[in-house]
Formats: structure tokens, C-alpha cells, sequence
């Protein structure tokens, strides 16, 4: 009986162990963000983001330490698929955080499924990470392609241009957010007369500008961002095309570069999540923050981040910090709506934010919001089954 008992005894103890062992250990994120090339300080702004809110909660998340390791992936699709295996399988990462790049995050998604491990997207707007890859344990914490690019549409319609030409970087985030604005634009009555595109990360627009100023559409919409956004704002004023044709795109153009883009970007008409005057108590207190931190101005990618944290959070804290739990872990995500400095959002079905989208317009060094041009916008989740 004595036997039996100390056997029993022991017995639970090591049933017990694993909890423990994951309830105590530290968790390990792996981000994978562009440190270097025309994203880089859009993958910095998102890691000091998601370490932001980490600090906040006192270093733990669902009562477990939490660990960094980091890979550049240089938003280099050729190397995504090794970049993100080096975390899964050399790092033994606990959820992989990442990317920017929508040609990058498509092998993210890839590995995350066929490894189980969990993946958190704090930017890339590809469709598919939230359509036909769509699973319980992949979550996006930023906006899909077609988000802001589908209420430009609408907005560039309303204002009554009736052609667009359209320019971006050839690969999946431009194509998606061309095809969503074409997709609004024309259903408004519009008619998007001219593609153009030159492939990532060139920023040899010249000949392009060209052609846009023998097109003489009404309008221009655009997809840049980063150190690319800077040099088409710059080039597109320089060629004497700003006074005449109204430059439009998703707010990246214009997010994170104000700096470096001066008067070039004057009155320039986004669409976005985010915006710098929404002066709520919410966003008011990150910006503080965000600032004291690192000494920087915050913009849509650290609130992205910091987001990005938020949904560990929740999904930690509902697990009591095991993250095998993906069914709990991804029911109290769906279940909660999320605090953001942008405004409370939820996530869809299919895991993508179910959010505002507003119009905003540069004045000074601020992408001023000036209205919602659609609110509670919805990804159509396109192929999504779970
Ligand atoms: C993307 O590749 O999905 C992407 C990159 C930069 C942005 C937005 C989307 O600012």
C-alpha cells in the first residue's frame, strides 16, 4: 500500500511536471523583422512596440518571463524559409513574430503550419495569411492588403476623380492593394486606366513619372512604404506632378516618414488603421510611453507591435502560459476586444483585425485624422476555412 502510494504520488508529481515546467521556464518569441533595406526601421518600430507593452506588463506574459531571439530577414522572400526554420528548429522558439513583407510571411505561414508553432503577423497584409492559411494558431495583429486599399477606392470615387493611374512595387502587397483599390474605385464609378509597377525594392521612378504625366489621369494611387515611400513622395513633388494630379494611397506612404518626406508631403490624403492626432486617453498614454522608451515618435508599425503583444497577452494570460493550449489560447482572442492606442478592435473568424479605417491628411509632421472612411472594415477572409 505504502508502495502504491509513494508510486501514485510520483506519478503525479511527473504528470504534473510539464505544467510546471511551462508555467515556470521562460517563453521564447523569435521576431523575424527587416533590420536592414527599404523596411528596416519598420521592423525596428515594430519590435520596440511589442517590447513596449512586454515591459508594461512587468516583463511576463500569462506569468512566464519572456525571451528574445531575432533574425533579419532582410525582406528577402529567397531566404524567408530558412530565416524562419533557424527560429523553429535551431531556436526552438515557443511563436514566431513577424514580418513585414508580404512575399517573406507567406514561408512564415507555411512553416507555422506545418510545424504547429505559432505565428503572431505585426504588419505583412498578405491575403492568404488570413485566407486559404488560415489556422487556429496563426493570428495578425496589424490589417490585410485589401483593408485600407478597398476604403481608398471608395473615398477616391466619393471625391468624384472618375480615372486613376496605379504604381507599386511589383509583389504581393502591391498587387493586393492595387486590386482592392481598382475594386472600390470602380465599383464607385471610376476606372483605373494604367498599371505601373517596377520590382521590390527599386526606386527608379523616373520613367514611370513620365508615364503618368502623359497619362493625366485624375488621380494617383500608390503602394510604398518605408524608405521607398520617402523617395516616390519626394520624386513624385520634384517632377512637378503634385500640383496637378492628387497622389493617394494606404497611409504607409506617408506613416514613419514625415521626416524625411518635409513639405514634399504636405496635404497628402491617406487611408489607414492608425493615425498621430486621435488624441484619446488610449493612445495619448502609448504615445508617452513610446516615446520615453526610445526616444522616438510611434506610428502605425509600433502600435502593430505593441498589438501584436496584446494578442499574446490574452492569449497567455487564458492559458495560464501554456501555449499548446491553441484552441483556449485562440478563444480568448476572438472573444476579446482588443485595447489599442489605434482604437478597440476585435479579430475575425479568420484572424485578421476587424477595425476602423480612416481618412487622414498630412499637416506639418502629423498624419491629421479627419474622418472614418469605413468603419468596422472587414477582411473578406477569401478562402478561409477553420
Ligand atoms: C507588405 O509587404 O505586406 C507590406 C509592407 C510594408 C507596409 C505594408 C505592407 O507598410
Amino acid at each position: 500500500m505504502k508502495q502504491f502510494f509513494r508510486i501514485t504520488v510520483l506519478a503525479a508529481a511527473a504528470l504534473a511536471a510539464p505544467l510546471a515546467m511551462a508555467q515556470g521556464s521562460k517563453l521564447k518569441v523569435g521576431l523575424m523583422l527587416p533590420y536592414t533595406g527599404t523596411y528596416a526601421a519598420l521592423g525596428v518600430a515594430i519590435e520596440n512596440g511589442f517590447r513596449l507593452y512586454v515591459q508594461e506588463q512587468g516583463g511576463k506574459l500569462g506569468g512566464r518571463e519572456i525571451e528574445f531571439v531575432k533574425v533579419d530577414d532582410e525582406s528577402d522572400p529567397s531566404k524567408a524559409t530558412d530565416n524562419v526554420n533557424k527560429l523553429v528548429k535551431r531556436d526552438n522558439v515557443d511563436v514566431i513574430v513577424g514580418t513585414v513583407h508580404s512575399g517573406v510571411v507567406a514561408a512564415m505561414a507555411k512553416v507555422a503550419r506545418d510545424t504547429g508553432t505559432m505565428l503572431i503577423v505585426p504588419n505583412a497584409g498578405a491575403g492568404v495569411v488570413t485566407g486559404a492559411m488560415c489556422a487556429p494558431h496563426i493570428f495578425r495583429s496589424s490589417f490585410s492588403n485589401w483593408q485600407p486599399a478597398y476604403a481608398m477606392g471608395e473615398v477616391a470615387a466619393k471625391k468624384g476623380h472618375k480615372t486613376a493611374v496605379t504604381i507599386t512595387h511589383k509583389y504581393a502587397a502591391g498587387d493586393e492593394s492595387v486590386g482592392a483599390f481598382k475594386e472600390a474605385f470602380e465599383k464607385g464609378g471610376g476606372k483605373v486606366v494604367k498599371q505601373l509597377s517596377l520590382p521590390f525594392p527599386g526606386v527608379e521612378f523616373q520613367a514611370l513619372l513620365t508615364e503618368i504625366a502623359a497619362a493625366k489621369p485624375d488621380a494617383v494611387y500608390t503602394f510604398f512604404a518605408g524608405g521607398a515611400a520617402v523617395k516616390f513622395v519626394k520624386d513624385y513633388a520634384t517632377a512637378g506632378l503634385k500640383k496637378g494630379i492628387p497622389l493617394y494611397g494606404p497611409g504607409f506612404l506617408t506613416d514613419g516618414t514625415l521626416e524625411a518626406q518635409g513639405a514634399d508631403a504636405e496635404g497628402l490624403f491617406t487611408t489607414l488603421h492608425y493615425g498621430d492626432s486621435l488624441n484619446t486617453p488610449r493612445d495619448n498614454a502609448f504615445r508617452l510611453a513610446y516615446a520615453k522608451a526610445f526616444k522616438l515618435q510611434p506610428d502605425v508599425y509600433a502600435v502593430q507591435g505593441y498589438d501584436a503583444g496584446q494578442v499574446l497577452g490574452i492569449g497567455l494570460a487564458a492559458t495560464k502560459g501554456d501555449i499548446s493550449k491553441k484552441a483556449d489560447f485562440a478563444a480568448a482572442v476572438e472573444k476579446t476586444r482588443i485595447d489599442s492606442p489605434r482604437g478597440a478592435f476585435s479579430i475575425s473568424k479568420a484572424h485578421n483585425p476587424v477595425q476602423d479605417i480612416y481618412l487622414r491628411q498630412v499637416v506639418g509632421k502629423e498624419n491629421k485624422v479627419i474622418g472614418v472612411a469605413s468603419k468596422g472594415l472587414t477582411d473578406p477572409a477569401l478562402g478561409c476555412k477553420m
